[in-house]
């Protein structure tokens, strides 16, 4: 038996840290949007919001399990609050691959859309165990829409197991993507789109790669690229697309990275991925 707890143990702490995170970021929204920052450029923004609720899942994830490591969006690797003391015996675990337990947290996914009132923004959780994502969980805290994902297991939203589309046909696909915060970068994704947009169904730039990531999964959107996301922001979500039967991969075969993220159907995965080779899509910025 693994030292370590089964994916969907996982799973059942973090679905009420996360509703409860939910519940945070909705409240907080209604109540007023308060210091609003920037970080990596002037479009790039974090919240009083997305502050108060990465500490609120670490408090309750080091409740729940002292010794497991956390990498939030915001404080970096657990770096918010103090190790727990030397009683409890307990370590953080380092960056990715590391051993053990560690959680991967974006406290709000689309923090454009909650500054503006758009209904897609998410709080997105997910537990890797030596390096491996194995349970996820992603809700739009605007909706309350919930879909998890354990390793193996599935991937379920309101009781019903997910499957992704069956579109085979990249002139008939309805694609997701979304843009950095960088100009430069931008001006490489604009560029790319430009070129996507007449070979495609049609592009949709929702403004949270977790809810792109869950769209994948659930059909609502055919496939999915982006350059530049960070582990919090496809870690749950990426589980939901591969275990709902998609490709969640970067190009030629690497993993999922900041260079590249593209969900697909296996059958469209292939012409999605040639395309984007062709375009450089992990190039400029
Ligand atoms: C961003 C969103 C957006 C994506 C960006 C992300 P944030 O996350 O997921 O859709 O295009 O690459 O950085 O800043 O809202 O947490
Ligand atoms: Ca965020």
């Amino acid at each position: 038996m693994s030292e370590f707890p089964a994916a969907d143990e996982l799973l059942s702490i973090a679905v009420p840290v996360a509703r409860e995170a939910a519940a945070t970021a909705r409240r907080m929204r209604a109540e007023a949007i308060t210091d609003v920052e920037t970080k990596s450029t002037r479009t790039d923004v974090v919240t009083a919001a997305d502050r108060a609720v990465e500490r609120q899942v670490v408090e309750a994830l080091r409740a729940a399990r002292p010794a497991d490591g956390v990498l939030g969006e915001e404080y970096g690797e657990a770096a918010l609050l103090p190790a727990p003391g030397p009683t409890d015996g307990a370590e953080n675990p380092g960056p990715t691959g590391a051993k053990g337990v560690r959680w991967i947290l974006d406290p709000i996914d689309g923090t454009v859309n909650y500054l503006y009132g758009i209904p897609a923004y998410a709080v997105s959780l997910a537990a890797e165990v030596d390096g491996v994502v194995v349970a996820g969980v992603v809700i739009n805290a605007a909706t309350g829409d919930e879909w998890t994902a354990t390793r193996g297991g599935g991937a379920w939203r309101a009781g019903r197991r997910l499957r992704c589309s069956a579109q085979t046909d990249l002139a008939q696909v309805l694609l997701g993507t979304g843009f950095g915060y960088d100009a430069k970068r931008r001006a490489h994704q604009g560029a790319v789109i430009a070129q996507l947009i007449t070979r495609v169904r049609d592009i949709r730039r929702i403004g949270a790669a977790s809810l792109d990531l869950c769209s994948v999964g659930e059909g609502v959107l055919d496939a999915y690229f982006e350059k530049g996301l960070n582990p919090w922001d496809h870690a749950a979500g990426g589980l939901v697309a591969t275990e709902a039967g998609a490709i969640v991969r970067g190009l030629d075969g690497a993993p999922p990275s900041l260079e590249m993220v593209v969900a697909a159907p296996p059958a469209l995965f292939g012409p999605l991925e040639s395309a984007l080779v062709e375009l450089d899509a992990s190039g400029g910025a």
